[in-house]
């Protein structure tokens, strides 16, 4: 998977008094297989165009390809570009919210529409690719440690 950026530019409140440019005119080419990592102070506009990038936030102007297709494009899928593209949020407490560890590693493939054998197997999949032992399943996802 590739990702460009072209002249990127977003601002929150347009036309208002509050308008903020958090980035302007941006290009960045991310290639297939590498790893990045975006350094900034504060308010530099790191969260605003990781935002980006899964379609959370549409840019005022510019593009932004996704294996060379335009992610604004009328015909592009949202949806399949939200399948690969995740984001993982700053505070992990603030993203989980099902009532047990299994159920909310389940919240992913299920909003995938995929059927219910199917994503039980990519959760333990998963839990089992990073070393969660099945007696943590059941559990709060609030009783593991914040790391
Ligand atoms: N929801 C928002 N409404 C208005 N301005 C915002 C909002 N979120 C961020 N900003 C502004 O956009 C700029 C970039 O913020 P942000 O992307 O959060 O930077 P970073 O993640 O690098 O700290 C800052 O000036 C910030 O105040
Ligand atoms: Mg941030």
């Amino acid at each position: 998977m590739s990702i460009t950026l072209k002249d990127v530019t977003y601002c929150y409140n347009q036309g208002t008094a509050m308008e903020v440019y958090a980035l302007k005119n941006v290009s960045l080419f991310i290639p297939d297989g590498q790893f990045i990592g975006l350094i900034g102070h504060t308010g530099s506009g790191k969260s605003t165009l990781i935002q980006h990038l899964n379609g959370l936030v549409r840019a005022t102007s510019g593009e932004i390809y996704y294996n060379d297709q335009n992610i604004y494009d009328e015909n592009f899928s949202m949806k399949t570009l939200r399948s690969k593209v995740g984001l993982v949020f700053q505070y992990p407490e603030h993203q989980l919210f099902e009532v047990d560890v299994f159920t909310d590693v389940c919240f992913g493939p299920k909003n995938l529409g995929l059927p219910r054998e199917e994503i039980e197997k990519r959760a333990e999949e998963s839990l089992t690719q990073v070393g969660l032992d099945q007696s943590y399943y059941k559990k709060s996802p609030f009783e593991l440690s914040g790391g």
